[in-house]
């Protein structure tokens, strides 16, 4: 009975007892004093029970044996706040791991005291800024250092050469300045020293170096190195790798690398190296990867390069390589992926390759190799790429390539391969591109293409391909180009060709092919180019072929075709066409009736309309020589009276016509069917109608009787000033925009209806787009959030206008002028490039430097190269474009104050070296996209690659973006081989 009373007691005994007071001993409340002094997610550390006696079970801590604590491991908690110190006085902490938090601050003076346990230290992502700590060189028992990621600046402190016991130190991705120091020789019982990603100032390797005598990992890319390799580097005899990519390093390939037996990664790639490569490399047991690409490396490679056991990747592309390609590579059992392009190698492939050799990646394209493809070149199974144009390789495409079915890019362009394709390869099911350009091959297109499911681009132009088209072409339904021109190919076209949705070119010209066009065209919405000329095809022109919605050039000259040219055409878009040399006759449609465009109907005898010249009105030419000197005379008084009544006639109509010129003022030059007049427009120039006003002009909508919206651009006069671009005259910009628009049709290129002159003013009529730019939109607070989506489409839209100029025109056309305030969006937020006054025809930039005096696009916008090149081309609009990408992903602007001295392509890749990709992506968008979003990140990433050669083609950007989503995903080829998130190589 007495019982539960006493337990009663007890309990509330021991409740007063503990009251207040934790429980857990003095290493916990060091840690829970540690934990307060960080911001942290609510449930970060629901483990740190403070009723607890030890913390040994505690998230994140560890404990001896006997209890205490002896690492603290706090990776990935979201922390915020100062480095807590407080740990230091948790007396055997050996091991402490921060990284992957928000830790910010300095590491100042006493950060470190009383941490002399401290063996392993792990900051690395975090927010550190400010000098790096002498303190910590005086730790001991520090053997692990990782710093990486932070934002450290200032040189490496001298201290840092008296580390007692220190194994690894890692300083990536920091802002380091100096150069990098001597003093480090001194660390000698260094394992891995890693530097890569600094702001190095420009300076030598220290030969000091060489004194690190257990160095296993030297890492100094991109930290602005020159001078020769030391060869005192050559005493490192544990270092199995060696990254020294990305600098400006000079003189002889370092001969000692063969004397490193323990090498298995040797990255060069991306200096200034001169002289041959040394004779060794082959005897490096473990050597897996090496790349001395894009240097000055001359001379043939050495016989026994191959010879490495282990070499899976071997890139010496961008030399200048001469000699042959060793016998001992086909030898290889290891050997993965090869690029050996742009040298000067010569001789032939090893007529056993492939077969011992694993082979997935092989480009030896621009080299002048000879000699059969080898034809075991894909027996192991594995081939991926085959690139090898260029060279001058002969005889047969081996068989073996028809049974390869990894295979998903062959290009063997410009080369002398003859005699018929192995069947298979006109069906390998992951076959995307497949390039026989210029070679003499011969024999048919297989009908075992229907099994092509892959296929994008079959290229085979220029060879002597003959027979009739195989109606399964049309299951090859991923095609988008074809490109089979100048070859023997006879017989009707295929009906099925009219199946394949995804066609944007068709090129058929030069071909022996016969019967009628194709009729049921109507799934050719994709369609751009279409050329079918000088082949012997008859009937008429398909009335269908005006419904095509983006065809833009049509050619179906030199053929035998008869009948009228349907009025349907009218309805097209055309920037060129052909119908010359045919039988064709009636009336040219009216639109077509300009004397522009005479050279498009010649040499059809029946064809008339209202074009001088084209149908000379045969006139009864009897003339008599006995009438002929009445006939001469009378001619000569005829002629005189007409020239006298001419005259007169002629003063009054130019009187009249002088008067019409002052009452109207404006000519005007239209470029589609217009359903307004220009006087409509001058009427509605009210300062009420404005909406916008910039560099080159002001803006107005007006809404046309017809009850159509047009946008109005009236250029500044001449005569004024011009604050933005004292170069360029507006002349020029008219001249550039209406040259340019007024010849492109593109269902993302803004359409210039028509525009007007007098004298100093000018105004250009586009079509209205009642969205406004994407600056404006993405930029002001005012408008609704553009979601995900959405942006991805806007992305996608300009992308393919982009890609219309760079790859649809000829010749190419750069924009130049490449923003977001040049994106224009319509109702249904579909994007159109817009503002086409500083662009330019390739061509007219390539003829000289007169032209380049313009300086040519937006703060922000400029790729780095035409600070030094002052030259521009289709890759500064990938840039340019890269950035709009990035403006899309972040919300922000391309330059603004908060990014300091960087702009937004900057701030991006240092944050993402620093925090990850998450951290720049818009706080607006909806990270259920994130996904996508880091894959289109990556793609504007790529376009704003500082080195030209990394850009993707902006027809490849339109893929990539295509691919990224999952609708497209079947589409995609998979992105295979080494990559950073700044994709390293740029393959053809
Ligand atoms: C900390 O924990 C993570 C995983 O939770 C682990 O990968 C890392 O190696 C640990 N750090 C140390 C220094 O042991
Ligand atoms: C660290 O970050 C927090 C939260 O963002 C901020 O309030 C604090 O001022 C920062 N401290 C330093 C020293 O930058």
């Amino acid at each position: 009975m007495i019982t539960p009373l006493l337990l009663l007691l007890l309990s509330l005994v021991s409740a007063f007892l503990f009251y207040g007071a934790s429980s857990v001993n003095q290493e916990g409340r060091i840690l829970l004093e540690a934990k307060d002094g960080l911001e942290a997610p609510p449930d970060a550390f629901s483990s740190w029970n403070a009723d607890d006696d030890a913390p040994c079970a505690w998230k994140g801590v560890g404990c001896s044996s006997s209890g205490a604590v002896t690492s603290v491991n706090l990776t990935g908690f979201s922390l915020t706040g100062p480095f807590p110190s407080t740990l230091c006085r948790l007396p055997h902490l050996a091991s402490l791991d921060l990284s992957d938090n928000y830790i910010n601050g300095t590491l100042a003076g006493p950060a470190f005291a009383g941490c002399d346990a401290l063996s392993v230290v792990n900051l690395t992502l975090n927010n550190l800024v400010g000098p790096l700590p002498d303190a910590l060189a005086a730790l001991p028992n520090l053997t692990s250092l990782d710093l990486s990621s932070n934002n450290f600046s200032g040189g490496i402190p001298a201290a840092f050469g008296r580390f007692p016991q220190l194994e690894t130190l890692n300083l990536v991705y920091n802002l380091l300045t100096s150069t990098v120091p001597d003093f480090l020789g001194g660390v000698s019982t260094l394992r891995v020293l890693d530097l890569r990603y600094n702001l190095f100032d420009e300076g030598p390797i220290p030969s000091s170096l060489g004194n690190l005598s257990v160095l296993e990992n030297l890492s100094l890319g991109h930290c602005n190195l020159n001078g020769e390799i030391p060869s005192s580097l050559g005493r490192l005899s544990r270092l199995a790798y060696l990254d020294l990519s990305f600098n400006h390093l000079q003189g002889r390939f370092p001969e000692f690398l063969a004397e490193l037996p323990g090498l298995i990664q040797v990255e060069l790639y991306n200096n200034s190296l001169s002289g041959r490569i040394p004779a060794g490399l082959g005897k490096l047991a473990k050597l897996r990867s090496f790349d001395a690409s894009l240097n000055q490396l001359i001379g043939p490679l050495p016989d026994d390069i191959f010879d490495a056991p282990l070499l899976e990747s071997f890139h010496l592309h961008t030399n200048q390589l001469t000699g042959g390609i060793p016998a001992g590579i086909a030898r290889s059992k290891s050997l993965a992926d090869l690029r050996l392009y742009m040298n000067q190698l010569n001789g032939s492939l090893p007529a056993d390759l492939g077969k011992t050799t694993p082979l997935v990646t092989v480009d030896l394209s621009t080299n002048n190799l000879s000699g059969e493809i080898p034809a075991s070149i894909c027996d192991r199974g594995v081939l991926e790429q085959l690139l090898l144009i260029r060279n001058s390789f002969s005889g047969r495409v081996p068989d073996g390539l028809g049974r390869c079915r990894t295979l998903f890019r062959l290009r063997l362009q410009s080369n002398a391969l003859s005699g018929p394709v192995p069947s298979g390869i006109w069906g390998l099911p992951h076959l995307s591109l497949l390039d026989l350009r210029d070679n003499v091959l011969s024999g048919g297109i297989s009908p075992v293409i229907s099994g092509a499911a892959n296929l994008s681009s079959l290229l085979i132009e220029d060879n002597q391909f003959s027979d009739i088209i195989p109606s399964e072409i049309g299951a090859a339904k991923k095609l988008t180009e074809i490109a089979a021109g100048n070859n023997r190919l006879a017989g009707p076209l295929p009906a099925s060709l009219g199946d394949l949705a995804n066609l944007s070119q068709l090129d058929l010209h030069n071909n022996s092919l016969s019967g009628e066009l194709l009729r049921g065209i109507q799934s050719w919405k994709k369609l751009t180019d279409l050329n079918l000329a000088h082949n012997g095809l008859t009937g008429g022109v398909p009335p269908e072929l005006g419904s095509l919605p983006v065809l833009n050039y049509l050619d179906l000259s030199n053929n035998d075709l008869t009948g009228e040219i349907p009025d349907q055409l009218q309805n097209l878009k055309l920037s060129q066409f052909n119908f010359s040399n045919n039988q064709l006759s009636g009336k040219i449609p009216p639109m077509f009736a300009d004397e522009a465009f005479l050279s498009s109907f010649l040499g059809n005898p029946g064809l008339c309309g209202d074009i001088a010249g084209l149908c000379p009105a045969s006139r009864g030419t009897t003339s008599n020589r006995h009438g002929f000197l009445w006939l001469l005379r009378s001619t000569l008084i005829l002629a005189g009276l007409i020239l006298i009544a001419g005259l007169a006639w002629f003063t009054r109509r130019y009187c009249k016509y002088k008067k019409a010129m002052d009452k109207s003022k404006w000519t005007l030059k239209s470029f589609h069917k217009l359903g307004f007049s220009e006087y409509e427009i001058l009427d509605s120039l009210d300062e009420e109608n404005l909406i916008g006003s910039g560099a080159s002009g002001k803006v107005y909508k007006v809404v046309l009787s017809s009850g159509e919206t047009v946008a109005v651009k009236k250029l500044w006069c001449s005569s004024k000033p011009q604050l933005a671009n004292p170069n360029t005259s507006m002349d020029d910009a008219f001249e550039a925009e209406v040259a340019t628009l007024g010849k492109i049709r593109h269902k993302n290129i803004v359409k210039l209806w028509c525009c007007c002159t007098h004298k100093d003013n000018k105004l250009l009529v586009y079509e209205y787009m009642p969205n406004g730019s994407l600056g404006d939109l993405l930029h002001s607070s005012k408008v609704a959030v553009l979601d995900w989506p959405t942006r991805y489409k806007i992305a996608l839209d300009a992308a393919e206008g982009l890609s219309y100029l760079h790859h649809g025109c000829v010749p190419p056309i750069v924009h130049r002028d490449v923003k977001s305030n040049n994106i224009l969006l319509d109702g249904e937020f579909g994007a159109k490039v817009a503002d086409f006054g500083v662009a330019k025809a390739v061509e007219v930039i390539e003829k000289g430097p007169k032209s380049m005096s313009v300086i040519a696009g937006s703060c922000g916008y400029i790729a780095p190269e035409y600070a030094y090149t002052l030259r521009v081309n289709e890759k500064s609009d990938i840039y340019s474009f890269g950035v709009v990408i990035l403006e899309l992903i972040t919300g922000k602007l391309p330059v603004d104050p908060e990014y300091g001295e960087k702009d937004l392509v900057n701030w991006v890749c240092s944050m993402i070296e620093h925090k990850g990709m998450e951290h720049v992506v818009d706080t607006k968008l909806d990270l259920s996209y994130k996904e996508e979003i880091i894959k289109v990140l990556n793609i504007g990433l790529l376009c704003a690659s500082s080195l030209p050669i990394n850009r993707p083609s902006m027809k490849r950007v339109v893929k990539m973006l295509q691919e990224v989503r999952p609708q497209n995903k079947a589409n995609a080829e998979n992105d295979r081989g080494k990559l950073s998130p700044y994709y390293k190589y740029a393959a053809e």
